[in-house]
């Protein structure tokens, strides 16, 4: 949710910040905005992507080796070009970009009109660098100062960056609740919101902290404060990215490079982590907090989207295999309920950026109530990582497609291997059983693969359904969710209205909305409820929707009524999900191209929802 990079050495800023931006997009793309100081300070500002805001600074004067830029995910105001950041100071010596919301924004504006400043653009940030400018001409202040006693003023989420054209030598950056990383080079600096746009210059990382204020500047400096003042000593991390997993490669999009990445990021979230042959299975972070995970009385599991909904998979797995008590919670609606949580309750973050806003306030809630703190994230380093008490990582790589892919199934993966751990060690699987399903999920990157190969009967299929305005996504059990999953991908990315049910809801309500011209797809390889499935298909075709079935290889009874059958291959019921969300990513992203929609960058939406 916006994108934010800077620099400050010897080379060119520009280019490295229009690259950083062109890599940040993802995070959002309504207009972008660049500050370039060389004696100058040359802003320029767009409405639209970054790629448009090099056509417009194409002839303009950018050379310089300070700079940064914005590309944003609209709040307050608007995107147009006066909204977009960076915001200046009235006598545009200060220039800001922000990741955030300055919730107390109007008090501060109407306290700086009273006293002369004059607004131009909607948002909260220009009325933050007015802020910083007020404090800083009041007290004669060196500008790190004047931030610094500026945000101890301000209520709300931030990641800023501030130039200041009287000191043409450093960079002043503050983070709270948004994240903000700096990349150490050899006598240079970067800043980003992630480290997808340094990694190309350098693996040294410092986290900034919540409440901490990092000064850099051009003779190799980096000093970081808290906001009350305290000197902190730098912690530098060492990256292991390598760049070509930020590329698209021969794909024509992220998102079908991420969905045909699958079969890897779901071995890789297995590696080390189990072995069938040897009959054993260890997730870390179980291993790390090991009583109170093995005694807990619940488990809660917190998380926005498509990770919810791996949380609802993961409420199956933990009830059927390990006996576990669960609730899934939107985090969002934890956060402000006065839930029952204490120490014996274990809150299991699920979040592929780790940077969530309303999953990392309902952490803070959970962990306030001394309840413990598991994190399932993707993003290495990234806020929830570090907040918690335990976790594990899903190693899917950085996720780039706007619609969450290779991070769900990395997540169902996560949490199976964590069901079928716990199962084991509570003895409520069988040993047969339990190997079984190790034997089972090593077999599942094979299959995705199977999957994958058929996508062109999946296109086929989209060519036939593409000009539908509605459609309805049904599953019973562990499919469920993947219903809900199949119907959100198609609904973000083609912007197609669609919902998913329970199979059996569907004649409480939805089933009055079919008819001919309505896709209805089914999941239909649960080996439990496949009588009762195939009856629901029998009532859609009975009102004349078009049925898309997703069953098993082989399927003979509900092959007879369906309009169009996907074969998967077959597994056991609790690794289903695993499958059965392939058809539907690839059905999804094929509407969308069929469309004419931007399936990495859809409108409206960003990667990583860092603000309420
Ligand atoms: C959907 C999607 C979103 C995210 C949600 C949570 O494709 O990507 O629904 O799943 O915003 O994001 P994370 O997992 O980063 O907390």
């Amino acid at each position: 949710m916006c994108g934010i990079v800077a620099y400050i050495g010897k080379k060119e800023a520009f280019p490295i910040v229009m690259k950083g931006l062109q890599r940040l997009e993802y995070r959002g793309y309504d207009s972008a905005g660049v500050a370039i100081l060389n004696g100058d300070l040359n802003v320029y500002k767009k409405k639209g992507k970054v790629k448009d805001l090099l056509q417009f600074a194409k002839d303009k004067k950018v050379n310089g080796s300070l700079g940064m830029g914005h590309t944003r995910w609209a709040t307050h105001g608007k995107p147009n070009d006066v909204n977009a950041h960076p915001q200046q100071s009235g006598d545009g010596r200060l220039a800001l970009i922000h990741n955030g919301i300055i919730e107390n924004y109007a008090s501060i504006k109407e306290a700086l009109i009273k006293i002369g400043h004059t607004f131009e653009s909607e948002t909260d940030t220009e009325v933050l660098v007015h802020l910083i400018d007020e404090v800083q001409r009041q007290d004669n202040l060196p500008i790190e100062e004047a931030v610094r006693v500026a945000l101890t003023k301000v209520i709300g989420a931030y990641a800023i960056v501030v130039i200041d054209k009287k000191d043409p030598n450093k960079i002043v950056a503050a983070r709270k609740g948004s994240p903000l990383v700096i990349g150490l080079g050899e006598d240079e600096f970067f800043m980003a919101s992630d480290a997808t746009p340094l990694i190309e210059y350098t693996q040294k990382v410092v986290y900034l902290n919540d409440e901490e204020i990092a000064v850099v500047n051009r003779s190799g400096d980096l000093q970081i404060k808290t906001i009350d003042n305290k000197i902190q000593s730098p912690f530098i991390e060492e990256l292991n990215l390598k760049l070509e997993r930020f590329e698209k490669g021969d794909f024509d999009s992220f998102m079908l490079k991420e969905i045909y990445e699958q079969p890897k990021t779901i071995a890789d979230c297995m590696r080390g982590r189990m072995s069938a042959a040897e009959g054993w299975v260890k997730v870390g972070g179980i291993e790390a907090s090991y009583e109170r995970i093995i005694n807990a009385r619940r488990f809660i599991i917190a998380a926005c989207g498509t990770s919810w909904h791996a949380g609802l998979i993961a409420e199956y797995l933990f009830e059927e295999l390990a006996r576990i008590s669960v609730e899934v919670e939107y985090a969002s609606e934890l956060r402000y309920r006065n839930p029952i949580i204490d120490e014996n309750d274990v809150i299991i973050a699920l979040s592929q950026s780790g940077e969530t806003a309303d999953t990392l306030a309902a952490l803070e809630l959970a962990k306030n109530k001394k309840a413990l703190i598991y994190g399932v994230v993707n993003v290495v380093g990234s806020s929830i990582a570090r907040m918690t008490d335990s976790g594990s990582y899903i190693h899917a790589g950085p996720e780039i497609g706007v619609a969450s892919t290779k991070a769900f199934t990395g997540q169902v993966t996560l949490l199976t291997l964590m069901a079928i751990h716990l199962g084991y060690a509570k003895g409520t699987i069988p040993r047969s059983y339990y190997l079984q399903l190790l034997d089972e999920l090593e077999n599942i990157p094979k299959k995705v693969e199977k999957i994958l190969e058929k996508n062109s009967h999946i296109k086929y299929i989209a060519q036939e359904i593409k000009d539908a305005t509605n459609a309805l996504y049904l599953g019973r059990g562990y499919n469920f969710p993947v219903a809900l999953e199949g119907a959100l991908k198609l609904k973000e990315i083609s912007y197609i209205h669609a919902e998913g049910y329970p199979a059996a809801e569907m004649k409480h309500g939805p089933i009055a909305l079919i008819d001919e011209n309505m896709p209805v797809i089914v999941i239909a390889t649960n080996k439990s409820a496949y009588e009762k499935i195939a009856s629901n298909v029998q009532e859609v075709k009975a009102r004349k929707g078009k049925i898309i079935a997703i069953v098993n290889e082989g399927d003979q009874e509900i092959r007879k009524i369906a309009d169009y059958c996907i074969e998967i291959p077959y597994t056991d019921e609790p690794l289903t999900p695993l499958l059965s969300v392939i058809p539907l990513q690839l059905l999804s992203y094929h509407i969308a191209i069929m469309r004419d929609c931007n399936v990495d960058q859809p409108r409206n939406l960003a990667k990583s929802v860092t603000v309420e």
